[in-house]
């Protein structure tokens, strides 16, 4: 879910409250909805669907004070009801609220036989009561939602408003919230992305505080006990505004596909940037074993910089699935290294991963693309991926972004005079997606028309590329809802092999390296005998018995990630299109995940 608030010394909050609202439509869009308030008063207007369904026709009066949020359905449907803002009983409180509360029920209950009446199901209602008591017995808007989230247990980002006080109370634990500074007005949001076309300046609330934002103050406390006022510096985001907005490209993911070559050229010129981590990691190495932790797409990305760091960094490890961390890693202990990577660094299972790891001594290195995000405040040392701002839900310029930065890491442990090599194989790299991304782009088009119509699609890879071809299958699936599935080429034969009939296509990833390649003609083979549509992603000059080829230039095995992830996801895009759905917002997924 995304949560916005902008507090003006005048009115006319509205536009910029809509537009940030919108861009935070990628953390979830069941229903939206937005509360001003109106001196002694505070306007809703909320509902399902997107932001410019839910406003559509509406006479929405402009004031002051706003706060906004856009759901991704927890606790309760998708309903009109459960849509946030939540009110008090006497509507004079709204509150917007991330993360999810556990034993809301009790605490309902409670309030339910203090007289309070409830129109939701949500848990976040809850909070909007507990406050308003507070207020009635006296207390201020900040001590009355002080006392209310000393009784909640689980997650929350909250965002509220009372009417007649000109000020946004903030509270946050384990679901983030950022500040965001301006001239006359300051704002907050759950991610920064929502306030760039506002202040670059952000002030990033930890776990356990509140906050007062007004016009010209903000003011800070941990909430732990009693309220213990905090000062805390603003950083600066180096993000601009722009990265937030589609250009000529009809989908935030056909953009972001694009954009690419650039981010390697980007890290290509940054190489000096990753030598400090890359130091620091080997050397904790020594002293312990390594688990990579992490989910999806970012999942993927470590399975990749497993095989970086056992080929050149000689470091073996394992991949962890963050929602399975507790239950898989019982034999961590103080000393160990855990590498988490996320793209948000809020996905609420690395988070908890990593809460486990800290607390059995290990130490936390991560991979994060979002500035201020909460993974780079529990780990010992992170790194960027420099990717800017990703809005499409499917992840595809962080993958590769992630994929780069772990070569780099890999290549830098085991040869630190390297950066010079590195820079030029990145830039020629991305010289060589530059010059074919037209056609790519137009034959995984084609490919994207023969594959609308198909129930099943099988990616096949081998060694580095076996991930690569999970994460073909991970962005057909999520974006074009056909069931693929992903395979080390090898493994096929025992058991996928039986789905195979006349027609079901099979994408081969076909290694660079000669060795492989024999093997993997077997594997297209087998599958080919029993009527598969076989595809096959190659380098130029190898000739196969597939029934299209999609010929991208490759410069080594190792780095072949790279440029083979950008025809699967434009085949992905390509199908979601064909079969008219919105790439940019599959069905049920959500881009950052803060709920376990
Ligand atoms: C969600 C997104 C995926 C992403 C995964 C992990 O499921 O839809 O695209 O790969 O979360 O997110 P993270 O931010 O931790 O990389």
């Amino acid at each position: 879910c995304g949560i916005v608030g902008i507090v003006r010394s005048r009115v006319g909050v509205l536009s910029d409250l809509l537009k940030s609202l919108k861009s935070l439509e990628y953390r979830g869009y069941d229903s939206a909805g937005i509360a001003i308030s109106l001196g002694d008063d505070i306007f809703i207007l909320k509902g399902v669907g997107t932001i410019d369904q839910v406003i559509r026709g509406a006479e929405i009066p402009d004031g002051s004070i706003g706060i906004g949020h856009t759901r991704w359905a927890t606790h309760g449907g998708v309903s009109l009801e459960n849509a946030h803002p939540q009110v008090s009983c006497d509507g004079k409180i709204a509150v917007v609220h991330n993360g999810t509360l556990d034993g809301f029920e009790q605490l309902r209950e409670d309030l339910r036989a203090r007289g309070h009446s409830f129109r939701s199901e949500t848990d976040t209602e809850v909070i909007a009561h507990l406050v308003e008591e507070g207020m009635r017995e006296g207390l201020s808007p900040l001590l009355s939602l002080h006392r209310a989230v000393r009784m909640l247990e689980g997650s929350y980002a909250i965002a509220m408003i009372s009417a007649g006080h000109n000020s946004i109370y903030l509270a946050r634990r384990k679901s983030p919230l950022v500040i965001g500074l301006g001239k006359g007005e300051n704002y907050c949001a759950s991610d920064v992305s929502a306030l760039l076309h506002l202040t670059k300046e952000f002030i990033f609330l930890e776990d356990g505080e509140l906050a007062e934002i007004t016009p010209g103050d903000v003011r800070i406390w941990r909430g732990d006990g009693e309220l213990v006022a905090i000062e805390r510096r603003a950083e600066v985001v180096d993000w601009s505004p722009q990265q937030m907005e589609k250009g000529r490209y009809e989908h935030f993911m056909l953009k972001e596909i694009n954009e690419q070559p650039y981010i390697m050229m980007k890290i290509a010129d940054t190489i000096e940037y990753y030598k400090k981590f890359s130091e620091r990691l080997e050397s904790a190495l020594k002293s312990g074993s390594l688990s990579i932790v992490a989910a999806g797409t970012s999942m993927h990305a470590g399975l990749i910089g497993k095989f970086y760091l056992s080929t050149l960094a000689g470091f073996g490890s394992d991949v962890i699935i963050a929602s399975e961390f507790p239950e898989w890693s019982r034999h961590i202990a103080n000393g160990d290294v855990i590498l988490a990577i996320s793209q948000s660094g809020e996905t609420a299972d690395v988070l908890e991963a990593v809460r486990i790891a800290r607390d059995r001594g290990a130490k936390v290195f991560s991979i994060v693309n979002v500035p201020g995000s909460t993974l780079t405040r529990l780990s010992d040392e992170y790194v960027f991926i420099q990717a800017g701002p990703e809005v499409g839900v499917a992840a595809t310029k962080t993958f590769t972004a992630q994929v780069a930065s772990l070569y780099v890491i890999s290549s830098l442990i085991s040869d630190p005079t390297s950066s010079e090599d590195l820079r030029e194989k990145l830039l020629s790299i991305s010289n060589s997606i530059l010059k074919d991304m037209g056609r790519v782009d137009e034959e995984s088009r084609k490919i994207a028309g023969l594959l609308k119509s198909r129930e099943h699609v099988f990616f096949l890879g081998r060694g580095v590329n076996y991930p690569t071809a999970l994460e073909g299958a991970l962005k057909l699936k999520e974006i074009s809802y056909i069931h693929a599935e992903g395979y080390a080429a090898g493994e096929y034969k025992h058991g996928p092999l039986a789905l195979i009939e006349e027609g079901v296509p099979v994408i081969a990833l076909i290694p660079k390296e000669r060795s492989l390649i024999n093997k993997i003609i077997y594997n297209l083979m087998e599958v080919k005998a029993r009527g598969s549509f076989t595809v096959t992603i190659q380098p130029p000059d190898v000739s196969l018995p597939s029934d299209r080829r999609l010929v991208v230039d490759v410069e080594d095995e190792l780095t072949s990630p790279l440029i083979y992830a950008i025809p699967l996801q434009l085949i992905a895009y390509y199908t979601a299109l064909e079969l008219g759905r919105n790439p940019d917002k599959p069905r049920n997924l959500a881009k950052s995940v803060t709920v376990e």
